[in-house]
């Protein structure tokens, strides 16, 4: 599960509360979630109160505006700020989502933001994803052909094949899905999850790839599809509006058509 730990206590304690600048308009709380593995003790959960008529209108913008005006020890990953990345991925106010396209007035009136739960945790609201991404890895994420490339242009599709590929190729695996996944909390060592299991089928139902019988004898197991329960969590809170749990439906199909 790489070298992170998850806390030693789940007992998260009142932090510290950092109250709005003087002349503040429209001021908003904000708690989130502390925690350093290498200082130890337990996590806490700190108090911001920011003007929200001096901020962006996204939870990542007042994060942002907090690492930037008020605490610079507040650790989250951003990168492209327009959900495309992946890498803001939290929970918040309960809901496993993206920092940059959830609006804050979408938010309960006191926010409250955690890390992707489950996972251990790096600082703060960084959650280790190494086991995650190990787990996409082993089902090979590119196209498996010996046949070689025509000579003088890709290897094309139809439009219907290619549209085959609408609701998957779209994953950017941000891991909210997985996150969300009570059989992924539990058995996350063996079971793949949704977000890796949506990325299999994409690679099976690819026209170009020619290993998707390998790869469907490879899910063909206990641990790493049929811990799936349909239990809905994972397409529930895709940020983009996936659905992982007909993707995990649609291998089981194929593997039931395949013994016929
Ligand atoms: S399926 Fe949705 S929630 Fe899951 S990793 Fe992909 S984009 Fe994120
Ligand atoms: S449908 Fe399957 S993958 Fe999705 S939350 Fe439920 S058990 Fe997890
Ligand atoms: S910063 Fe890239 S998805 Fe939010």
């Amino acid at each position: 599960m790489g070298p992170f730990a998850l806390p030693t206590s789940s007992k998260v304690t009142p932090g510290k509360l950092f109250p709005a600048p003087p002349g503040a308009r429209r001021p908003r709380r904000i708690e989130i979630y502390r925690w350093d593995p290498e200082a130890g003790g337990n996590p806490r959960l700190d108090t911001y109160e920011i003007d929200t008529d001096r901020c962006g209108p996204m939870v990542l913008d007042a994060l942002i505006k907090i690492k930037n005006e008020t605490d610079p020890t507040l650790t989250f990953r951003r990168s492209c700020r327009e959900g495309v990345c992946g890498s803001c991925a939290m929970n918040i106010d309960g809901t496993n989502t993206l920092a940059c396209t959830k609006a804050l007035d979408d938010c309960r009136a006191v926010v409250r933001v955690y890390p992707l739960p489950h996972l251990p945790v790096v600082k703060d609201l960084v959650p280790d994803l190494t086991h995650f991404y190990a787990q996409y890895a082993s089902i090979e994420p590119w196209i498996g052909a010996q046949t070689p490339p025509p000579a003088d242009r890709e290897r094309l599709q139809s439009r219907e094949e290619r549209e085959r590929l609408d609701g998957l190729y779209d994953c950017i695996l941000c891991a909210c899905c997985s996150t969300s996944c009570p059989s992924y909390w539990w058995n996350g060592d063996r079971y793949l999850g949704p977000a890796t299991l949506l990325q299999a089928y994409r690679w099976i139902v690819d026209s170009r790839d020619e290993t998707a019988g390998k790869r469907l004898d490879d899910l063909e197991d206990p641990f790493k599809l049929y811990r799936c329960h349909t239990i809905m969590n994972c397409t529930d809170t895709c940020p983009k509006g996936l659905n992982p749990a007909k993707a995990i439906a649609e291998i089981k199909k194929l593997l039931v058509e395949r013994q016929k």
